[in-house]
């Protein structure tokens, strides 16, 4: 039975490689904010991080003439700790993100990772393989913020999405073989010099295509009708009139709620259109020209504010488009294995090596999936390395091995480099240092051990689509994204190793359907972010052994109540920070001069913005009580209730 995927945001911090995921790849998320479903189109305005998820509170997605600058992306990049330009002109960072660019400095001396743009799951046409690739929609991305949401909502189709810059040549999109075209919202007005344009080939109609918002506006305007400004912006929720009948609204009630977002409207339509939705502010809020499949709608159906966006999109990329729904884990894992298994087969081969494999597993979702993929795909050529740095959170490297070395009978080479991470770090107090001295302790400890194995040949690593499409097609940060999606590619230079991405078309969610199907246990898969560098950016002040395991015991407190209200999934991250005050208290009859804990509970779609969970006072008692009574050393708890912005998530 096919799995659904549910959609949700991302955000993953890189650097060096997968070699270096366990010590700075943020791993693993929670499923939904607190009161809101899935996914950031799917939140209802304020159930969470603030700006987060309410599209249309601002909809960069929308055109909105004068209220962005696609340069401003480039203008807000941030520096790294020396100086540098944080994402070297290709990378969209949140210009107060100190923490990831200490990584991104290291990491960009090397260089990123060749990736073959005919790279299509299921088959490489670049290598002229087909494993039943599967039908593909292509958005073409004119710069909003649900760009991404647009791929997601048509996969959550079964079918595969692919996000392109809005300005990819025809040809290029035409060897993907695209069942159908979706032109995103955006910024810009289509009126505006040099605005956002597609490559005319797409309006031939060989291949329907579906605009939204600014894509239907340049799909008018394009093809000799009108876009102007409109005398009333519509933003937020509207009532739309369906008056077509071409498919795409099928099974849809003619009256129906939207989402709208736009200053601009299309006054005159092209020779060919009809009418086919209408507002009381907009006369085209839809057109069609069924004869060439060209479909534009001014609303954003890929919000769940628009309740039957989903049935729009179901009648275009399935009906209108015919796109077949083969898009499941099950289908992806069988390809994807048997793709590795030739790759593999095919080096050893021509190289008279064994075609030996190593992953670095950092205990979250990504390493975990990719190496369980490569481990069904080649089996005991794979070994996997765990780092055992001495800051993961109480009990995760017992799950790991029970789940890689019992469950799957995995080669696994487990690491204990406690002292030697507990040694660098003593006497650290600067949180900068610590992540620069954690990432490099791994990178040796992960050098020393790969040494040890011998002649590898392929190096596995978890990149996800987000980190793909933000680090080969810059034309997408025409986007106003600001998110830290970072994979920074940042092999060592002199690296042996060819990479293995098995991940490299999934979004986060897909990675977790995946695991699911794989077998993998679900406090595995559905682990909260948690930051390369662990426990110690959660230690304000030095690191030390008694420390860890006071912030330890806390934090597995912590972790344990919000599971047993049921509210694990709902946050972003949950977690106890050891503070450096101690203060005075009284237990029993004594008096008491012992460590604050702080608890931090956030809501939020991708990390970029948080908002405190408002976790019910019972929770919060509960876990206070324990932390006082079952934690030596600890006399008081206290609650943040800071939100990001202007506070982050963690406290270093
Ligand atoms: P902040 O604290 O910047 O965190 O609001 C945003 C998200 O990133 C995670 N984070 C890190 N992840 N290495 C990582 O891999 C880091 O140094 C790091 N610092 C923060 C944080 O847990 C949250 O999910």
């Amino acid at each position: 039975m096919p799995v659904h995927w549910p959609g949700r945001g991302t955000i993953r911090r890189r650097a060096i490689s997968d070699a270096v995921e366990a010590a700075t790849s943020t791993d693993g998320q929670a499923a939904a904010p607190i009161s809101s479903t899935s996914d950031p189109g799917a939140t209802s305005p304020g159930a969470s991080a603030p700006g987060a998820s309410a599209p249309g509170a601002s909809d960069p997605g929308a055109s909105d003439p004068g209220a962005s600058d696609p340069g401003a992306v480039t203008k807000q990049r941030g520096k790294t700790v020396h100086g540098e330009l944080a994402n070297a002109g290709h990378r969209v960072l949140a210009p107060d993100d100190a923490e990831v660019e200490a990584y991104l400095e290291t990491a960009l001396k090397a260089p990123s990772p060749a990736r073959s743009p005919d790279d299509r799951p299921g088959g490489s046409l670049a290598a002229g393989m087909d494993l039943a690739a599967p039908d593909t929609v292509v958005v073409l991305d004119f710069g909003s913020q649900f760009a991404q949401l647009i791929a997601r909502r048509v996969r959550e189709l079964h079918v595969y999405s692919e996000l392109l810059p809005h300005d990819t040549p025809w040809s290029e999109i035409e060897r993907r073989r695209p069942r159908a075209l979706i032109l995103s919202g955006g910024p810009n007005s289509v009126y505006d010099d040099g605005a956002p344009m597609a490559d005319p080939a797409i309006w031939s109609g060989r291949v329907p295509v579906l605009g939204i918002c600014y894509g239907a506006q340049l799909m008018a305007r394009e093809l000799g009708g009108d876009v102007l400004p409109t005398a009333k912006r519509e933003y937020g929720p509207a009532s739309v009139s369906l008056t077509g009948d071409d498919g795409l609204f099928a099974g849809l009630d003619r009256e129906q709620p939207v989402w709208m977002s736009h200053g601009d409207s299309i006054s005159r339509l092209p020779e060919g259109f009809r009418a086919t939705a209408q507002t009381d502010s907009t006369p085209f809020a839809g057109l069609a020209d069924t004869s060439r499949h060209l479909y534009g709608i001014q609303f954003h159906p890929e919000v769940v504010h628009t309740p039957r966006g989903r049935d729009v999109l179901r009648n275009f990329v399935l009906g209108i488009a015919g796109a077949r729904p083969t898009w499941t884990p099950a289908n992806f894992i069988e390809t994807t294995v048997a793709e590795i298994r030739a790759r593999v087969d095919a080096h050893a081969r021509a190289t008279g090596s064994d075609g030996r494999v190593i992953c670095a597993l950092s205990g979250g979702v990504d390493s975990a999936v990719a190496a369980a993929l490569v481990e069904r795909a080649v089996g005991d050529r794979l070994t996997c390395i765990y780092v055992d740095h001495g800051l993961m959170r109480k009990k995760e490297s017992e799950l790991l091995r029970a789940t890689f070395e019992a469950n799957l009978g995995m080669r696994l080479v487990m690491v204990d480099a406690r002292q030697r991470f507990l040694r660098r770090l003593a006497e650290v107090t600067d949180p900068e240092e610590k992540r620069r001295i954690i990432g490099d302790e791994f990178i040796r400890v992960f050098e020393e051990e790969a040494a040890k194995l011998g002649r590898i040949d392929f190096l596995t690593q978890g990149t996800l689509y987000p980190d793909v499409i933000e680090s080969t097609a810059p034309e997408t940060k025409a986007a106003q994204k600001i998110k830290t999606h970072h994979n920074v590619g940042g092999l060592p230079a002199d690296m042996r190793f060819q990479l293995i991405e098995p991940l490299r078309y999934l979004f986060k969610d897909e990675v977790r359907a995946v695991g699911i199907e794989l077998g993998l246990p679900d406090a595995m898969v559905h682990r909260q972010p948690f930051p390369g560098p662990g426990l110690a950016i959660r230690i304000i002040g030095e690191v030390t052994a008694e420390r860890l395991e006071t912030l330890r015991e806390a934090d597995w407190i912590v972790i344990d109540e919000i599971k047993a209200a049921g509210l694990y999934r709902s946050v972003w991250q949950s977690f106890a920070i050891l503070t450096p005050v101690r203060s005075v208290g009284v237990m029993g009859d004594g008096r008491t001069y012992a460590n604050v804990v702080a608890i931090r509970a956030v809501t939020s779609e991708d990390g970029m913005t948080a908002d405190w969970a408002k976790l019910p006072y019972d929770v919060l008692a509960k876990i206070s009580s324990r932390i006082v009574n079952e934690v030596p050393n600890v006399n008081r708890v206290v609650y943040d209730i800071s939100s990001k912005p202007p506070a982050t998530i963690e406290w270093e």
